[in-house]
This record gives C-alpha cells, structure tokens and sequence, in this order.
C-alpha cells in the first residue's frame, strides 16, 4: 500500500497530493490541525522548526510500503503541523519514501532535505522527490510532474518483509 500524506491551508498541496495518489492508486491522508495559528506565527514557527498539534492521522506504517509526504513550503522550510507528524511515524524502519514540496517559488529544495533528514533518522530510505509551484498548480499545469513522480514511486523497491 502507498500512502500520500499531506498538508494544505490553501488548497494547491492538496491538489498536487491527490492527483498523484490517483495515478499511483494511493490511500490519501490529510494532516488536520487542531486550529491553525495565525499568519505571522505560521512564518516563524516553520522558520524556527517548531511543532504543532494535529488531528489523529496515520502515522504508523506498519501496512504502508512507501509513504509519500506532501506539504508547502513556509519560510523555506516545512509547517508546524508536518514537522508534529514526521515526529509522530513509526514503523517506518526499512520502509521507502518520497517527498513533494508545493511552493509559491523557492526554497522547495530546503523543504524536501527537512522531511528527508527526519525520516531517514527514523531508519527509512528515501526514494525520490518532486515540487511543484502555486500558479503551475492553479493554471492545471502539474501532469508531467506528477507522471514523472509517480514514475519513480512506482519503479522503487517495496520493503522486504
Ligand atoms: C507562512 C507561509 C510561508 C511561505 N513561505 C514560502 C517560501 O519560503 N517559499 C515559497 O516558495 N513559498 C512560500 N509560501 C507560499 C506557499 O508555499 C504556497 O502558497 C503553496 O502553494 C501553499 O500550499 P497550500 O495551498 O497547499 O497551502 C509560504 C506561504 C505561507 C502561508
């Protein structure tokens, strides 16, 4: 089973996210949080690598064979919420990921060495990234970045059991 997690507080991650866990035929989670801070906070908290409370979401991968994180880029990092649930997976020992980082321009890079750097030191190998930009998301000109992506997702080896 591929499981694409995500986050959106405007909507173009979760487009990205859900479009590519059709083509690949994914389970699809999102990452709720319990209220969203306010603007000025959502800047510096990712600036600053902080947590924040999230809604129950499936963070064990016990079932999962590659998980595929999705999420925006804030203040060339990750938000509050997608750092609480990287720090939140278990059973991920062994197990392939992925990462798309959803932008308004830059700083998508940055954001896919975060998540990679916490999900490695969790013992999961990662696979492959991709990113995707705002109006790219909202002009409909995202298929032959998800077709690439999904190319990569679906080529890597599932975990031995
Ligand atoms: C607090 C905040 C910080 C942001 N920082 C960046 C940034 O550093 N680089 C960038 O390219 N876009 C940045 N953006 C733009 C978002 O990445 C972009 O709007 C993205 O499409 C949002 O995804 P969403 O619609 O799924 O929420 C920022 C947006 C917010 C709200």
């Amino acid at each position: 089973m591929i499981l694409v997690v995500y986050y959106s507080w405007q909507g173009h991650t979760e487009k990205v996210a859900a479009a590519l866990a059709e083509r690949v035929g994914a389970g699809l989670a999102e990452i709720r949080p319990v209220s969203e801070v306010g603007m000025f906070r959502k800047g510096m908290m990712s600036m600053l690598g902080m947590r924040a409370p999230i809604q129950p979401v499936q963070a064990d991968l016990a079932d999962v064979d590659h998980l595929v994180v999705a999420t925006p880029v804030w203040s060339r990092k990750i938000p509050p919420y997608v750092n609480e649930y990287l720090s939140r997976v278990t059973n991920g020992r062994g197990k392939p990921f992925s990462v798309l980082a959803e932008m308004g321009g830059s700083g998508g890079e940055n954001a896919i060495a975060i998540v990679r750097k916490a999900l490695e030191a969790k013992g999961m190998r990662f696979v492959s990234s991709a990113t995707t930009i705002e109006s790219d998301v909202d002009a409909g000109r995202i298929d032959r970045t998800i077709e690439e992506f999904a190319r990569t997702i679906a080529k890597a080896p599932m975990p031995a059991v």
